[in-house]
């Protein structure tokens, strides 16, 4: 337990598992006060109960981020119970393994929705709460698949591009209003997409494309989205953090 966050109040989307998960406890763990939200109820009420079971500061929300009227409600508890949001975690994300030609109008919007118009709506709704508070940080959780093509997920990768291009311009238009705006690029991390893809594929060989020969750890993310929430990251606006075992660096 630390304080790196402390007296902070911190919205996390996709608060019920994978990363979503672990930014919780880590927030919690140092300090802030944090709504977790998700759309899958029955696995984010799981998720606070342990962490309230251990005494640390959550509530959850159910909240569908491509709802503008649920983000307005969970902005809406935030305030009520713990007061002005000064932490965003825009975390929630789909991913759908489908490439140009056959991806139809409906999977497009769906994770367009999702991905990118849902961070859209986050960062809209937070931000006068944010400005209540005298600032904040939103961290918008992108890809290494926003900077690097791939053979397939069109849509994943058209949104989590924008992603980091709304964060950059957020960025330059809120940061006098010290609200500041980054985004991480995680590589590959073992959360549940990767316990489904072992089931049909052998993925080792894939760690040996990896400078550090191993893909990441869901704790290894927050600790990335700890820093960027955290005063320590004071300088930090419209850059992104790539965490991804050197992936992208390699030729
Ligand atoms: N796992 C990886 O290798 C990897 C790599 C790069 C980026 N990412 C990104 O990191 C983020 C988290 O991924 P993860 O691997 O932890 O995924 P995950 O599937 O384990 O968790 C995603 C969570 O988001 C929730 N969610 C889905 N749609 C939602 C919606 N409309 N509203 C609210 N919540 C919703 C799900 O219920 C789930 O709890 C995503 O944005 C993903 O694109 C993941």
């Amino acid at each position: 337990m630390g304080q790196r966050v402390q007296g902070k109040v911190a919205i996390v989307t996709g608060a019920a598992s994978g990363m979503g998960a672990a930014d919780i406890r880590l927030l919690a763990e140092e300090g802030a006060s944090v709504v977790a939200a998700d759309v899958d109820k029955v696995r984010l009420d799981f998720q606070v109960a342990q962490l309230v079971e251990e005494g640390l500061s959550v509530t959850g929300v159910t909240l569908d981020v491509a709802n503008p009227d649920d983000w307005a409600s969970a902005v809406r508890t935030a305030e009520e119970i713990y007061g002005a949001v000064t932490v965003l975690v825009n975390n929630a994300g789909i991913h759908r393994t489908v490439g140009l030609e056959d991806t139809d109008q409906a999977l497009w919007d769906q994770v367009i929705g999702i991905n990118q118009t849902g961070v859209f709506y986050g960062m809209r709704a937070v931000v006068p709460s944010m400005r209540r508070a005298g600032g904040g940080s939103i961290v918008n959780i992108a890809s290494i698949h926003g900077i690097v093509g791939t053979e397939t997920a069109t849509a994943y990768h058209a949104s989590k591009g924008a992603v980091r291009s709304m964060t950059k311009q957020a960025a330059c238009q809120y940061g006098r209003e010290k609200i500041r705006v980054n985004s991480i690029d995680p590589g590959v991390i073992e959360t549940q997409i990767l316990v489904d893809a072992r089931k049909h594929t052998d993925l080792e060989p894939m760690t040996q494309l990896i400078p550090l020969k191993r893909f990441g750890d869901a704790r290894e993310i927050a600790h990335g989205v700890l820093f960027l929430a955290s005063d320590e990251a004071s300088f930090i606006t419209g850059t992104d953090l790539v965490i991804d075992g050197g992936m992208i660096a390699i030729q």
